[in-house]
């Protein structure tokens, strides 16, 4: 049994990190373990613009100076906009890894998102197309909740049809239909802690479990096991660890059922869990670091994270945001 895993410069691909007082409490949670994030551009007023998404970079960088000097970076990405023209993407691309793409209406502030069925969307991909910008996206189509993802996936077809050479990136994976999409050349996915080691029945209950609920929800075993097996066999080098860590305040979290589990700082060790669980130690570089790397073209900051098998006890809250499974124990512990 393996005892220790040694990361080299471990990737958060998807995370909310927030703006102002939440922004303080988390970037340091997160950069005391991780070499980098990618930070989701959900913000109140939305980052739409490069000079919004360099100085929302900025922030981050200050504010996670208070969790660790190691080296740290964030990268970022704009909200996706039909009216984004060709000349503006330009002029974004240095500042940006990719553009996020809402779909209206089905998530934390997705109210500026699109309708992906908006002609609109064409003109921005071929340009993104062109210019080699990813394209993020949380897929998600109206519908019954539980088959909101499957039923994005005509979307996805659509789009990497009619514009092959555009990298697509689906965020949180959740649904075992949406693995086949995996078989495309040019689409990639992250997947959460929560969608690796939970189901449906962890948040629903009873008792319903607001820590755990979070767009896309976590779903059947099925899928579970089916995004296992596409981490462990059937994709493992387009699969990056993006935790989609979420906060909110445990009131509002309470009182507006707002989605999102918060698991930035420890979801290193549950990622560590489910593949040590799995005997698949060996896979955990290239899905912490390595498949970013390649499929972003990142040289993310030089820095080791060390993890050893020894309880560690998740706190019951960080400030006043509760994460996943507060309270419990991890089988893995990071070490300095
Ligand atoms: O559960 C979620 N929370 N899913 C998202 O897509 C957004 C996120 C948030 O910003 O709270
Ligand atoms: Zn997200």
């Amino acid at each position: 049994m393996v005892d220790e895993i040694v990361i080299d410069s471990p990737l958060d691909m998807h995370a909310h990190l927030r703006q102002d007082e939440m922004l303080r409490l988390v970037a340091p949670l997160t950069s005391r373990s991780w070499a980098g994030v990618m930070a989701m551009p959900n913000l109140s007023p939305i980052v739409d613009s490069p000079a919004a998404a360099v100085a929302y970079r900025a922030a981050i960088l200050e504010a996670a100076k208070e969790g660790s000097d190691e080296p740290f970076e964030a990268y970022t990405t704009l909200y996706f906009q039909t009216h984004y023209t060709r000349d503006f993407l330009a002029d974004a691309k240095p500042h940006i890894l990719s553009i996020k793409f809402y779909p209206r209406g089905m998530t934390t502030n997705s109210s500026h998102g699109c309708d992906p069925a908006d002609p609109g969307v064409y003109d921005v991909l071929a340009s993104m197309e062109e210019l080699g910008i990813p394209l993020s996206v949380h897929p998600e189509a109206e519908g019954y909740y539980h088959d909101r993802e499957e039923l994005f996936g005509k979307f996805v077809r659509d789009w990497v049809r009619r514009f092959p050479k555009l990298k697509v990136i689906l965020e949180h994976l959740s649904d075992r239909h949406s693995v086949a999409l995996l078989d495309l050349p040019n689409v990639h996915a992250t997947i959460t802690p929560q969608h690796l080691m939970t189901t449906g029945n962890d948040w629903f209950g009873p008792p319903f479990n607001p820590h755990l609920y979070c767009m896309p929800c976590v779903k059947r075993p099925e899928d579970r096991d089916a995004l296992l097996q596409a981490c462990f066999s059937d994709h493992p080098a387009k699969i990056m660890a993006g935790t989609d860590s979420a906060p909110h305040t445990e009131d509002r979290k309470v009182a507006c059922g707002c989605a999102g589990v918060f698991s930035a700082p420890i979801a290193i060790q549950l990622y560590a869990q489910v593949f040590a669980s799995a005997g698949k130690e060996n896979m955990l570089q290239a899905f912490l670091s390595d498949n970013a790397r390649r499929i972003y073209g990142i040289t993310p900051p030089k820095r080791t994270v060390r993890l050893v098998r020894e309880p560690f006890a998740i706190p019951s809250s960080y400030g006043n945001v509760i994460p996943m499974w507060a309270g419990g124990t991890l089988e893995w512990s990071i070490k300095a």
